[in-house]
C-alpha cells in the first residue's frame, strides 16, 4: 500500500468551489493532480482566478443551486468538461438566518431556500452521480460522493438556524442510504461534519453571536481553518479510505463529540 496520494486522471465535481471550505478542497485536490470543475454561483473572480493558476487541471462552471434545472445543467456540463466524473464533492450551502420573528411566509420561504441549495441540490447531483458512476465506471472502481454537512445535524442548532440544521440532517440520512444500498454496485458515500470553520459563513456567526460564541467549547486554541477540511476530503477522494463508506468524520476541534 502507497500513502503518497496521486490524483491525477481522478475527475472532480466540487461545488461552492469559490470560497471557503469549497476552495480549500479543490485546491487541495489540484495539488495533488486531479482534474476538476471549479462550481461557482456569484463570486466568478475566486474561481477564475484558481482556473488561472492551474489551466490544463481544471474547468470553472456557473450554477444556482437553488435552481434543479441550473443543479441538473452543471452536472451535464462538468461530464462533459472533464471527459466523465469520478468523484462528486458537495460543499456549496447556505446558513439563512431565520428568527422566529419573521412573518410565516418569510420563515417559508427562507426553510424553501435553504432545502433546495443545502439538500435538493447535492440529492439530484449525488443521484446523477451514482447513476454516472454505476453505468461508466466499472472499469474505474465506481466512484465517490463527498458531502459536507455538519455538526448542527447532529447537535441541532439556535433557533435562527434550525432550517440550516434540519437540511444537514437530511443530508447526512441521505448520504448513508447511497453508502448501504449502492455500495455493491460501486458507489461509496461519506460526510464530512465541520463545527465552526473560519469562512465567510462563520463570520456571519460571529457577527451575530460574537467570537466567543463561536470558540465555545473547542478543545483546541484557534478556529478551524478550511485547509484544516481538505486533506480529509483528498484522503476521501483517493479511494484510500473505501472501507469507511458511509461514515461521518467531524471536525469540530472535540467541541460535540458524540
Ligand atoms: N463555515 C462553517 O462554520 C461551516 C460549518 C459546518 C458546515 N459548513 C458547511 O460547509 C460548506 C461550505 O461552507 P463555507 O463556510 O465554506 O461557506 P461560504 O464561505 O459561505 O461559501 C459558500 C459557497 O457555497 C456557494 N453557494 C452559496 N449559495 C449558492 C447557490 N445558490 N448556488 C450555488 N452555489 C452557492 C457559494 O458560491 P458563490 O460565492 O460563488 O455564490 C460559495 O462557494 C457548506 O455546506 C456549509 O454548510 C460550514
Amino acid at each position: 500500500m502507497s500513502m503518497h496520494i496521486d490524483l491525477s486522471g481522478t475527475r472532480v465535481l466540487v461545488t461552492g468551489a469559490s470560497r471557503g471550505i469549497g476552495k480549500a478542497i479543490a485546491e487541495g485536490l489540484l495539488e495533488a493532480g486531479a482534474s476538476v470543475c471549479l462550481h461557482y454561483n456569484r463570486t466568478a473572480d475566486a474561481a477564475l482566478g484558481i482556473k488561472d493558476r492551474y489551466p490544463t487541471q481544471c474547468i470553472a462552471v456557473k450554477a444556482d443551486l437553488s435552481r434543479a434545472d441550473e443543479t441538473k445543467r452543471l452536472f451535464a456540463d462538468a461530464v462533459a468538461g472533464l471527459d466523465g466524473l469520478d468523484v462528486l464533492v458537495n460543499n456549496a450551502g447556505i446558513a439563512a438566518e431565520m428568527p422566529l420573528s419573521l412573518s410565516t411566509d418569510q420563515w417559508e420561504h427562507a426553510w424553501d431556500l435553504t432545502m433546495a441549495i443545502n439538500l435538493k441540490a447535492p440529492a439530484l447531483l449525488s443521484r446523477l452521480a451514482a447513476q454516472h458512476f454505476i453505468s461508466h465506471n466499472a472499469d474505474r472502481d465506481g466512484g465517490r460522493i463527498i458531502s459536507v454537512s455538519s455538526r448542527a445535524a447532529f447537535r441541532g442548532d439556535t433557533a435562527d438556524f434550525m432550517a440550516y440544521a434540519a437540511s444537514k440532517g437530511g443530508l447526512v440520512s441521505f448520504t448513508r442510504s447511497i453508502a448501504r444500498s449502492l455500495g455493491p454496485q460501486g458507489v461509496k458515500a461519506f460526510l464530512l461534519a465541520p463545527g465552526f470553520i473560519r469562512t465567510d459563513m462563520a463570520e456571519d456567526a460571529i457577527r451575530l453571536y460574537g467570537e466567543s460564541f463561536v470558540m465555545q467549547g473547542i478543545a483546541l486554541p484557534r478556529l478551524t481553518e478550511p485547509d484544516d477540511i481538505a486533506p480529509l476530503a483528498v484522503l476521501l477522494a483517493s479511494g484510500l479510505a473505501d472501507h469507511a463508506t458511509g461514515c461521518t468524520i467531524d471536525i469540530n476541534a472535540a467541541s460535540y463529540v458524540h
